[in-house]
């Protein structure tokens, strides 16, 4: 039957074209955007598996339907593998989203109205931790604490001046713009005092956090989210892991039937694929060359005379503050797109509500050093960003696009994302 036989070149023209387009830009560009990665053969392989097809509710060995016997497996060991990879008791592998996995954990620990402290958006923090136009926002009473304004980094001291002020039910640590590390152990000692419970979504620096490479949330947190895209390097997908054994039944509800359905079985295997490649010695070494090389590209922008929030980085995110420069993260964005640099504008500390203002452009290392690429590379990409950053400044853009363009063609061929 051609049903089981057609490819989607045969049967859909439309879409056809558009996946290869969408397959050739992204050997074509160097990717940039930090919450973005590469993820290897065999988790593609599991995602477009037959495995999709089934359909399950429940967990493994006690399901709504029948015939779940190897989705069983695979999802023990995406369950094992999470656990022993980050060091704790119980793992949940089933949230679709982080987002998803954020709001389980709201629904476990709140109620509508209850208190949230949460780092500000402006500050890096994520709209899935309370932001007003969001459900997280909506439902529960969201507070959110910020940077200290010489050092850029969180104000542990103002923060807990906040949560004694706020007596919140829950603090959450954890954003999608913040370059440095987190002090777990404070945030967690502040939860304890105001008997907050203390939540840390890593789904940034997940990957960091797996190879020790970066501090642990574990043990002072009570619950961990996190997704298994960004430098997890796994597919689209959320995890939510604790050593709380009160929270298991009850956590297990929250995620279903609380806020999913049935399972994304096909994203299990291949969550589970990424998380056996995470317990390698290469990613280990991987993790270890991503901080490596957004420190070189932060040093390198730096002496280049742009500002970076914080002065650095201690993970794989750069943030960099375009104001002295005169121009929009927007314009950042569209000027290193036409040279085949794909990163994105992002608020900074203090910055627009707007979008279309804010002046900061947030680089992420996680997916070029997939490719291969080294501290060398890295500091050419910082390089070539700062006189692309200089010429759209002078409102002269051309010779540098066309300049950066011809690199990034050299180092595409030279990094090449697939073999063929
Ligand atoms: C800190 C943080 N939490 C949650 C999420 C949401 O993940 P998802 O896009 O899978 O819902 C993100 C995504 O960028 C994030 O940065």
């Amino acid at each position: 039957m051609q049903h089981f036989t057609l490819s989607v070149a045969e049967t859909d023209p439309q879409i056809a074209e558009a996946l290869e387009n969408e397959r050739l830009r992204q050997q074509d560009q160097i990717e940039l955007i930090a919450s973005e990665n590469i993820v290897s053969r065999a988790v593609l392989d599991a995602l477009g598996h037959e495995m999709t097809n089934k359909t399950l509710e429940g967990y493994p060995g006690h399901r709504f339907h029948g015939g779940g016997r190897f989705v069983d497996i695979v999802e023990q060991a995406a369950i094992d593998r999470a656990k022993q990879l980050f060091g704790c008791t119980y793992a949940n592998v089933q949230p679709h989203s982080g987002s998803q996995a954020n709001l389980a954990v709201f629904f476990l620990l709140l109620k509508p109205g209850d208190k949230v402290l949460s780092l500000d958006l402006a500050a890096g923090g994520h709209l899935s931790h309370g932001l007003k136009a969001n459900l997280s926002g909506r439902w529960f009473e969201s507070h959110h604490y910020g940077l200290d304004a010489d050092s850029e980094v969180i104000d542990y001291d103002a923060l807990e001046r906040q949560a004694d002020e706020i007596q919140p039910r829950l603090i959450i640590a954890g954003g999608s713009a913040y370059p440095r590390e987190m002090d777990f152990q404070r945030i967690a000692q502040i939860a304890k005092k105001v008997g907050a419970y203390f939540h840390v979504d890593m789904a940034h620096i997940a990957g960091l956090v797996a190879a020790g490479v970066h501090p642990s949330p574990f043990p002072h947190a009570d619950i961990v989210t996190c997704t298994t895209t960004k430098t997890l390097r796994g597919p689209r997908g959320g995890l939510i892991l604790t050593n709380n054994e009160d929270f298991v039944k009850r956590l297990q509800s929250a995620v279903f039937p609380g806020v999913q359905g049935s399972i994304h079985s096909q994203v299990l295997a291949a969550k589970a694929i990424c998380l056996g490649e995470a317990l390698s010695d290469a990613f280990k070494d991987y993790a270890a060359q991503v901080k490596a090389n957004a420190a070189r590209q932060a040093q390198t922008l730096k002496n280049r005379g742009l500002r970076i929030v914080s002065g650095g980085t201690d993970t794989h995110l750069v943030l960099v503050d375009l104001s002295p420069k005169g121009i929009t993260g927007k314009r950042a964005e569209e000027v290193l797109e036409r040279a085949n640099i794909t990163a994105n504008k992002n608020a900074i500390p203090n910055d627009s509500p707007r979008p279309p203002e804010w002046v900061g452009l947030r680089l992420g290392a996680g997916a070029a050093t997939t490719r291969g690429m080294k501290e060398a590379e890295f500091e050419t990409l910082g390089e070539m960003i700062a006189d692309l950053v200089e010429a759209e400044a002078a409102n002269d853009t051309s010779a540098a696009v066309a300049r950066c363009a011809a690199r990034v063609a050299d180092l595409c061929a030279t990094f090449p994302v697939c073999k063929d």
